[in-house]
């Protein structure tokens, strides 16, 4: 592939120059000479920061699929696309070729197309991580169908908001799932959610678990006699560049999920690009993401990414703790993974445990090993390093977005010498930039601001679904004429960047992304609150747990206190997931709120931290006498 692989330092920076000086030219080039297209674009950028839109790649046709399977089967049709390992290391693993992976999309795209989804329909995919997972993906690409994959952690009101939010037609799930040595009943939680879903017509169910399930008549159909009965060949949908790929749902700091909407050719390339470049792929390596496919990272780095670039991708079903702490271990030397990218929260979980346990097997065959979600704080990064990266495999940091699509920010390995807790240098096309408060862009080194891209890159998720004007307020309007990510980022006196956290209401926890509003829209719906407010603290597992701040209405306040902790914490399982539980909960008779009644989560924070030294000025507040209440209730 030409124009295409970053090969040292000094080629880092001649390309980063390149792309920044003319953007337009430098991803034209990488279009155009490493995918198949039907029909050459017209122009390749088209942008209106001060209106959110984003166009790449203008009047071009593609299908992606094309791109991820058809393309390869000539020199790689029995290759492993994807391996399969699944939760029960007794199960045989499956190994998917290209050409299977072919017959099988293939198969599943005839079968939608048959049940009426073509172009523009909505799909929700509600699946384990098991292949059909990725199959079902493929083959809404396929027929030009928008996939929208939950989560199948989310309860059942989180899936129904969903499907109600794009208005899918039908959904994709199967029977149950395992995970460790628990066993979730899926189609019961979909059963659930589709109580107030009359846009769903058809619920097909692949069997994994081969639990009791029941089956809705003309409703509820198994997928594995259609896909039986069904051919394999099948004419592509022709996309438009423009078109939607698919819709992602990401939390934000108001109440209702943000359907992030992703189109066909700029994901396509810059999932492509970043995958082949941060990961250094090579043509024989076993490359492994330890995240789920129903968060962005597995859309991009499991599925798209690896196949865009003819890989082999492990899809790993189980926890990293089932049989036994060293299932990561095992796996990686079971199938001499080359590449494994995970999460902080996995790291430090895993470094709790024995070395022996990492010790016991052989990683030598790792050559690149990433962290993604949130911050890796000094102490994980060592861990990572010294024992899974054996100080020979360097770690890549990568920093982005469900909003971003792709990698912006990250070490190439072998190339860019890391720092402990830095992503360190934008990939290029990234422009970054720091903004103060005031609306300044803080330029030299050793400065610490708001975290903003000046300038679109092929992958930034081009609205959000059904609400342009959200996406425009939300992510364009805070620093006009830039993407502003919501993330609080230190540059070095080297021009390495490091991301200190969000900025806004969004907290992460175990890498996931949570809104605080969501939850406490949950939490106030228990007839014995009143009102509520969440913050993080820091976890040593988890990087943030969730502290939450409930007052009462006077019925509720001869409660037992405990009970009522759970049944708010139920509330939240059954509404949100279990992610999204309360590590702690204070009751309090009132929150420090400012005069136009904004809560003041920074002091709620200090509380939340144990850290009562300094709350800064709080004589702003309407309640200042509060906050003393407060400290001395948790005290
Ligand atoms: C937020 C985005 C990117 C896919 C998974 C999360 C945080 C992500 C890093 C990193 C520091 C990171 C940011 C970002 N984040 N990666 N390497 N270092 N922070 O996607 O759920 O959309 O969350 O995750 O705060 O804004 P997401």
């Amino acid at each position: 592939m030409k124009n295409y692989v970053i090969e040292s330092l000094p080629d880092y920076f001649k390309q980063y120059k390149k792309s920044i000086k003319n953007p337009k030219k430098f991803w034209d080039k990488i279009a155009d000479e490493n995918f198949v297209w039907y029909q050459r674009w017209e122009k390749v950028l088209k942008h209106d920061m001060s209106e959110a839109k984003i166009e790449w790649f203008l009047n071009a046709k593609l299908n992606i699929t094309k791109n991820c399977i058809d393309r390869h089967l000539s020199s790689r049709g029995s290759k492993h696309a994807i391996i399969f390992e699944p939760n029960n290391p007794e199960e045989a693993t499956q190994y998917i070729t290209y050409q299977d992976l072919y017959d099988r999309v293939g198969k599943m795209a005839n079968v939608l197309r048959a049940q009426g989804i073509g172009k523009g329909d909505r799909v929700c995919i509600y699946l384990p991580m098991i292949p059909e997972l990725a199959v079902a993906m493929l083959a809404c690409a396929r027929i030009g169908a928008i996939h929208t994959v939950v989560f199948a952690g989310f309860s059942a009101s989180a899936v129904a908001a969903r499907i109600t939010d794009c208005d899918c037609k039908l959904v994709i799930t199967s029977d149950g799932s395992y995970r460790g040595d628990k066993k979730i009943d899926l189609k019961g939680i979909v059963d659930e959610a589709l109580k107030t879903c009359p846009s769903i017509g058809k619920v097909l169910v692949v069997k994994r678990t081969g639990s009791a399930v029941t089956m809705q008549e003309g409703r509820d159909e198994w997928i594995a006699p259609l896909l039986d009965a069904a051919p394999v060949d099948n004419i592509p949908e022709i996309m438009d560049s423009e078109d939607p790929l698919f819709i992602l749902y990401t939390s934000g700091s108001t109440g209702k999920p943000k359907g992030m909407m992703h189109s066909c050719a700029g994901y396509m390339v810059y999932t492509a690009y970043t995958f082949k470049n941060v990961f250094n792929y090579k043509e024989n390596d076993i490359y492994w993401c330890t995240a789920d496919i129903g968060w962005i990272t597995g859309h991009s780095y499991i599925v798209y990414g690896p196949l865009l670039n003819g890989a082999t991708t492990v899809i790993f079903e189980g926890v990293p703790s089932y049989p036994q702490p060293d299932r990561f271990w095992e796996v990686i030397e079971k199938h001499k993974v080359t590449q494994f990218y995970t999460a902080p929260t996995a790291i430090r979980a895993l470094a709790k445990e024995s070395t022996e346990w990492v010790e016991k097997h052989d990683l030598s065959s790792l050559k690149v090993i990433g962290s993604v979600g949130e911050p890796i704080n000094d102490e994980a990064w060592h861990w990572y390093n010294d024992h899974v990266g054996r100080k020979t495999s360097p770690i890549v940091d990568t920093w982005w977005q469900t909003e971003t699509g792709g990698i912006l920010i990250s070490p190439l390995p072998y190339i860019t010498p890391t720092k402990p807790t830095y992503a360190t240098l934008p990939l290029p096309g990234v422009q970054p930039v720091l903004m103060d408060d005031k609306r300044n862009e803080i330029t030299g080194n050793q400065v610490t601001g708001n975290l903003c891209i000046r300038f679109p890159w092929p992958g930034i998720a081009r609205t959000i679904w059904g609400d342009h004007q959200r996406y425009k307020e939300t992510y364009f309007t805070a620093f006009p004429g830039k993407y502003f990510t919501g993330d609080g980022a230190l540059r070095d006196e080297v021009g390495y960047y490091r991301i200190t956290g969000r900025v806004d209401d969004v907290i992460i926890v175990s890498g996931h992304n949570l809104g605080t509003a969501p939850i406490e829209d949950s939490i106030n719906e228990h007839p014995a609150v009143a009102e509520s407010a969440i913050v993080g603290y820091p976890h040593d597992i988890k990087g943030n747990a969730l502290y939450g701040f409930v007052i009462l209405k006077e019925s509720g306040e001869g409660r037992d206190r405990d009970n009522l902790r759970k049944e708010i914490n139920q509330l939240i399982s059954e509404q949100i997931g279990p992610i999204a539980k309360l590590d702690k909960i204070q009751f309090v008779s009132g929150l420090p709120k400012t005069r136009s009644g904004k809560i003041m989560r920074r002091i709620l924070r200090k509380i939340a931290e144990g850290d009562f030294s300094n709350f800064g000025d709080i004589s702003t507040l309407l309640n200042p006498e509060i906050v003393e209440e407060i400290k001395n209730e948790k005290l």
